[in-house]
């Protein structure tokens, strides 16, 4: 055993203490408080979409005479397809609502500023990744639904100005829905997102290790307390505990509330109510109040600002007397998309 030890370690150099010391460098008191965790949330229910992913890829078959019938196979005939595709499903919403809750601890304690900017900006393209993983998703299982949100999703590129028509036919592979759109669908999902994510997570969390976490501290935090406290074991125990919740979470969710299959796409045949998934209802709610190209640029408008928004908040911290100015604009911002998504999710049209 001890030679076998030893013809490791000559192979691969890493001694114990450089180990300890990477992994446990000393996190702020703060993050004693589980909502201030909420980074490795989406981290954890990434993995679990990676792993109920590639189970789900060996049966699927991403092509309009195939899609539909191979994901009622999983549900019906796979030994514990249904688990699978559910927990698949549930750790997609339960990610994106992480994400969420993760930008807005972010924007409402500053820890976007400086010197913190670009990883803000690695997290508005995780952002991204994690909304077009939620749609492309959405299209694989070729619903009616699935079929028609593609539909108005690739319609929707069209309406940028200049670029949107390439953008459509990259989309679709034609100018209409097609034998190729699967498929792309399929690609994007499966494989260029996740590559793109994972990528864009590990320089996220890097960033997050050569800054630090931002510091905070609470009022009734007596002031000779020490600002930090070691990674192992309390908050390695503390990640463990919400790794494990979640898991439990995630399994009664699927057990108790499956994954259900709609009627199959029916190209000829509109449907009455078209819905996209919930976390897109701000933004539909948004393309009816402004139709077409004005809703589109706008939407892309409130994109660049978010991405932007360190060197804007910046901005008016240094030239306005709108300290808290940010305080304010996010209060407003999340304000309007609860309402704008209950608005949506009440009415039927
Ligand atoms: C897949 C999505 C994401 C994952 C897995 C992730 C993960 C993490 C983790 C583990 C941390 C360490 C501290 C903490 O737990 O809060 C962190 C910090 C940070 N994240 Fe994210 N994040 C994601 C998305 C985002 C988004 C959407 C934004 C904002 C647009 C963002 C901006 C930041 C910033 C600025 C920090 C540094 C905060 C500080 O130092 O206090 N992240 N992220």
């Amino acid at each position: 055993m001890g030679r076998v030890a030893e013809w490791f370690k000559e192979r691969i150099p890493i001694r114990g203490e450089h180990l300890r010391e990477l992994t446990n460098e000393p996190v702020p008191n703060h993050l004693k408080h589980w909502w201030f965790c909420l980074g490795g949330t989406p981290a954890y229910l990434f993995l679990v979409q990676i792993v109920t992913g590639i189970l789900l890829a060996l049966y699927y078959q991403p092509a309009p005479s195939t899609a539909y019938e191979s994901v009622r196979y999983i549900t019906e005939e796979v030994s514990y397809g249904w688990y699978f595709r559910s927990l698949h499903k549930w750790a997609a919403t339960l990610m994106i609502a992480a994400v969420i809750l993760h930008q807005m601890r972010v924007y409402f304690t500053g820890a976007y500023r400086k010197p913190r900017e670009i990883n803000w900006m690695i997290g508005m393209c995780l952002l991204v990744c994690t909304l077009m993983l939620g749609f492309t998703g959405y299209s694989l299982v070729y619903e009616q639904l699935s079929y028609w949100g593609a539909t108005v999703g690739a319609n929707l590129a069209d309406n940028i100005p200049y670029v949107g028509g390439f953008l459509k036919r990259m989309m679709l592979g034609g100018d209409a829905y097609n034998e190729h759109t699967l498929p792309r669908f399929f690609i994007m999902h499966a494989a260029i997102l996740p590559v793109t994510t994972v990528v864009l997570l590990f320089l996220h969390i890097m960033l997050v290790r050569l800054h630090g976490v931002s510091e905070l501290r609470f009022s009734d935090e007596p002031p000779d307390q020490p600002g930090y406290y070691q990674f192992y074991p309390d908050h390695f125990y503390t990640e463990l505990i919400i790794g494990l919740v979640l898991m439990i979470l995630l399994s009664a969710l699927a057990t108790i509330l499956p994954a259900t299959l709609g009627p199959r796409a029916d190209p000829l045949t509109t449907p009455e109510v078209i819905k996209p998934e919930w976390f897109f209802y701000v933004a539909f709610r948004w393309l009816k109040l402004f139709s077409g190209t004005a809703a589109v640029l706008s939407m892309g408008l409130i994109g660049f600002v978010m991405f932007c928004w360190p060197f804007i908040d910046a901005a008016l911290r240094k030239y306005t007397p709108f300290q808290e100015a940010s305080v304010w604009i996010g209060i407003v911002a999340v304000l309007l998309i609860i309402g704008m998504t209950v608005w949506e999710a009440a009415v039927e049209h």
